[in-house]
């Protein structure tokens, strides 16, 4: 669900991508303050949110989303910061702050559960059909992050990405049930996040092997996740994997 077309004029590539929000959250506290402190974690994204709404703020940050896992923990940080100053606020302004701030902090903005991101990702078709009660994921997070803009230049571009776009977007209109949502997975910057993370392949064997419907790296990685029938199933697999957790869709 996350398929790269060519590069843009602007350097981004084109993207036809799947977003589903799930039940793992940071907690972000914001206090007014003289200048912007951000205590607990040192997250860029939240302190450049908060420079380019020019609202100093004292932030208390707990992460629970691993970081630079692939998960969008510092873009999901970033839209709840946007999501504060949403009232009073031009939503077209919010908006353009968050593409400045990465290509998914529009999705973080916007509250949807699940989304189609076209464009360079920022582009969002509400999905509010999506069969998110159906299936139920386990998530394997790295210790290590990997950095997007590495992946991505290790990255091939889809050759037939018009063909795959087209079929993401016909697919998420027809899956019903988690083996629906299994058959969509696909992750045009895995081959790439295999190349600079060669143990993750083990890792995905692993989760299929114990019977995940599908698997595959999340976003530009390194977390892997696998697709599963329900919760219970999520639990059950993610006790026998080292450092797995389950997590389910919101919605
Ligand atoms: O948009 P964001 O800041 O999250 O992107 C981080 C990096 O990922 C970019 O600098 C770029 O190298 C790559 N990227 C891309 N095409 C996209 C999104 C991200 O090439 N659509």
């Amino acid at each position: 669900m996350l398929r790269v077309g060519p590069r843009r004029a602007d350097g981004y590539h084109r993207l036809a991508t799947l977003f589903q929000a799930i039940d793992l959250a940071d907690e972000l506290e914001l206090e007014p303050a003289e200048e912007t402190v951000v205590e607990g974690f040192p997250d860029t994204l939240v302190t450049r949110a908060l420079e380019l709404l020019g609202e100093p703020r004292r932030v208390r940050l707990t992460k629970h989303i691993p970081a630079a896992a692939g998960l969008g923990g510092g873009s999901a940080d970033a839209g709840a910061v946007l999501r504060a100053f949403a009232d009073g606020r031009d939503v077209d302004e919010l908006y353009a702050i968050a593409r400045e701030l990465g290509s998914d902090v529009p999705f973080f903005l916007s509250g949807l559960e699940t989304a189609l991101g076209m464009g360079r990702g920022d582009r969002l078709t509400p999905l509010h059909d999506f069969p998110r009660a159906a299936f139920a994921l386990v998530l394997v997070p790295s210790d290590e992050g990997l950095s997007t803009a590495d992946v991505y230049a290790a990255c091939t571009p889809n050759p037939v990405f018009e063909a795959v776009r087209g079929d993401l977007i016909r697919g998420v209109h027809t899956a019903r049930d988690a083996r629906g949502v299994a058959a969509l997975v696909a992750n045009d910057l895995q081959p790439a996040a295999l190349t600079l993370r060669p143990q993750l392949t083990d890792v995905l064997e692993e989760l299929l092997g114990r019977g995940a419907l599908a698997a595959a790296v999340s976003g530009s990685g390194p977390t892997v996740f696998g697709v599963v029938a329900d919760r219970a199933e999520a639990e059950r697999l993610a006790s026998r994997v080292p450092g797995a957790l389950p997590a389910s869709p919101l919605g």
